[in-house]
């Protein structure tokens, strides 16, 4: 069995027991490149799992088309959120539809109206969720564990492809005729919203494009929080 292989066998794995041991369970999907490997996985062995979007409202282009293809191509459905437009407009008459790029308060702000107060709509009624993060995309992921209880939303929470390096998750997409963002053929290895992503250089950070303007030990948008310090140490 190739290293490849063996991953995939590891990651079905532990989709079986996310299932087995605490369903309903959602999946949730940003539609990067690691997030279509799990949609590709879930599709095959798993679609009485759950997956869902945030739309930010400030998504790429790119991503609305993916999420399109998606529809079109797997037979799971994905069900997309939408920020509450009254906090929405709330955030947008304090600080401006571009705020976010006035202080990391107001950036953690915006992502809390457009991303983390959706995701708690989300995941009500779950008794786990999954995500698509590999410990080596950021000095932020280095302490994850594949399963362990998300404090922050009092259910499990699953990291199955915790272990995959870029190049396992690219050898599977390509191997698998899995659609994936063109964003990502044009230097985005990490893609979020349009405003706060931009194209990396040779010898960046795969997620240096991601609030390029913060530093790493903040870049987290706070779904994850428990994982995210704040400070440094
Ligand atoms: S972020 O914290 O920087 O925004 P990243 O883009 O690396 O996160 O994605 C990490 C995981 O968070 C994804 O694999 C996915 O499970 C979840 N996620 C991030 N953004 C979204 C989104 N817009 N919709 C659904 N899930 C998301
Ligand atoms: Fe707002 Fe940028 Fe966060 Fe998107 S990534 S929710 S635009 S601050």
């Amino acid at each position: 069995m190739s290293a490849l292989q063996q991953k995939i066998a590891q990651t079905v794995a532990v989709l079986e027991q996310a299932v087995r041991e605490f369903s309903p369970v959602t999946f949730a999907n940003s539609l990067g490149a690691e997030d279509m490997v799990l949609t590709d996985l879930i599709a095959k062995h798993q679609p009485n799992i759950d997956m869902f979007s945030l739309d930010t409202g400030r998504l790429p282009q790119e991503t609305y088309e993916l999420m399109q293809q998606v529809r079109d191509r797997y037979s799971v459905p994905l069900i997309v959120y939408y920020p509450d437009a009254q906090h929405l407009e709330l955030f947008v008459a304090q600080h401006g539809v571009n705020g976010f790029y006035g202080s990391v308060e107001n950036r953690k702000a915006c992502c809390h109206v457009r991303k983390v107060e959706p995701l708690r709509r989300a995941l009500i009624g779950t008794k786990a969720w999954i995500t698509g993060m590999r410990r080596e995309q950021a000095v932020t992921r280095g302490s994850l564990e594949v399963s362990a209880f998300d404090t922050d939303n009092g259910i499990q929470k699953f990291n199955p492809l915790l272990e995959w390096t870029n190049v396992e998750v690219w050898e599977y997409l390509k191997a698998n005729g899995v659609p994936y963002n063109v964003l990502h053929d044009q230097f985005y290895p990490s893609i979020g919203c349009a405003p706060c992503t931009r194209a990396i250089t040779p010898g960046e950070d795969i997620r240096a494009g991601r609030w390029w303007w913060e530093n790493p030990e903040n870049k987290e948008c706070g779904l994850h929080i428990s994982h995210t310090p704040l400070k440094r140490a």
